[in-house]
């Protein structure tokens, strides 16, 4: 699928097909789009851990915002990929990192919607549960999920999101 319609097609996902697993190829076509990201001075400092076994997803669904209603779709999900990386002590280290894993689930929530798979991002609130479950050495963070899976209607027939227009969004500074 073209680029421009995966990017069309891409929406946030919360409701999964149960009957519907994702092949070993595909999940990892994904994972290969997130590997190939780019990175702050190509620092490339990630780990993408693989999520599928049902007690490991059940103990990530309570890890979101609002004691976890935020991530309880995690539960449901046949698989989560946690973002992970190493907690650095400078505000920009910070700033860097999560563009770069911003881009990162980007790259592979594109590449999912590019097979009709589904994805939902989710911010991890509680850091605790999400390293013990991870099992994270002491000076990694997972602030972020990735929730994949096949929807339970098909991309195509979810209507688009509300955005502005580009008219208000891209402003050309001066026409030539
Ligand atoms: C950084 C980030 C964090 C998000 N966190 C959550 C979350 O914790 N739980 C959730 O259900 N959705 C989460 N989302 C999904 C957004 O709510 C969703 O992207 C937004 O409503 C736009 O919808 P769309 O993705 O279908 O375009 C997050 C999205 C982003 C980019």
């Amino acid at each position: 699928m073209d680029v421009q319609v995966a990017a069309a097609r891409r929406c946030t996902i919360h409701e999964f097909d149960q009957t519907k697993l994702i092949k070993k190829e595909k999940l990892t076509a994904i994972l290969e789009a997130g590997r190939l990201s780019s990175s702050v001075q190509d620092k490339d400092v990630w780990i993408f851990w693989v999520v599928d076994h049902r007690e490991d997803l059940e103990l990530l669904a309570t890890v979101g915002k609002r004691r976890g209603k935020d991530t309880k779709h995690v539960a449901l999900a046949p698989v989560t990929i946690a973002l992970t990386a190493p907690q650095f002590g400078w505000a920009s280290e910070r700033l860097r990192l999560h563009y770069d894993l911003g881009q990162a689930a980007m790259s592979m929530q594109l590449s999912a919607a590019s097979m009709e798979i589904g994805s939902c991002v989710a911010i991890v609130d509680d850091a605790r549960v999400a390293a013990e479950v991870l099992k994270l050495k002491p000076n990694m963070v997972c602030p972020y999920l990735l929730t994949l899976g096949y929807p339970s209607r098909s991309l195509g027939t979810i209507p688009a999101p509300r955005r502005r227009p580009t008219s208000d969004v891209a402003r050309w500074l001066r026409t030539k």
